[in-house]
């Protein structure tokens, strides 16, 4: 299984102090995209200080306009608000969604909590229509848990 095989791969980045953590988030990008073909689009979004409001941190993918993101708007402003998985099989059938490349066909979204707070998240696109599993989401929350680890 390629997600138990990604894991220790993935706290081997976390805990390289020789890199910054945005080197770090960016070599985590670079990892996931690389390996899971049905990863197009890897980022992540921070909340900006008290503001409610995502700005866009290290992905690896198609350039995007939406750098910041308002809470509440698209797949990423309603996980800032729900502090819950989003996984979204089919992204023509949401109202709420920010389209960032007509390619993509489904999008997964998890949370990243610090002592308890959603500080942000990871953000995933796909050009494959409903390819995401609960073992995405397993996997996934066990990446955000390491970051969180690095994070303010
Ligand atoms: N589709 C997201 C916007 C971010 S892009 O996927 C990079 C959304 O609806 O929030």
């Amino acid at each position: 299984m390629i997600f138990e095989a990604l894991k220790p791969q993935v706290s081997q980045i976390v805990s390289n102090t020789e890199k910054t953590v945005n080197e770090r988030l960016l070599n985590i990008c670079e990892l996931l995209e690389t390996h899971i073909e049905y990863y197009n689009w890897v980022g992540f979004y921070f909340r900006n200080g008290d503001k409610e409001e995502l700005l866009l941190g290290p992905y690896v993918g198609a350039p995007t306009d939406h750098t910041v993101i308002p809470f509440g708007k698209g797949i990423c402003g309603q996980v800032a608000v729900s502090n819950k998985n989003f996984v979204v099989p089919d992204v023509s059938a949401q109202d709420n969604y920010i389209a960032c490349s007509i390619t993509v066909k489904s999008e997964i979204v998890i949370p990243i909590f610090v002592d308890g707070k959603n500080i942000g998240q990871i953000d995933i696109d796909s050009n494959t229509p409903d390819p995401f599993t609960e073992a995405d989401e397993r996997f996934l929350e066990y990446v955000c848990n390491e970051v969180s680890k690095i994070l303010p």
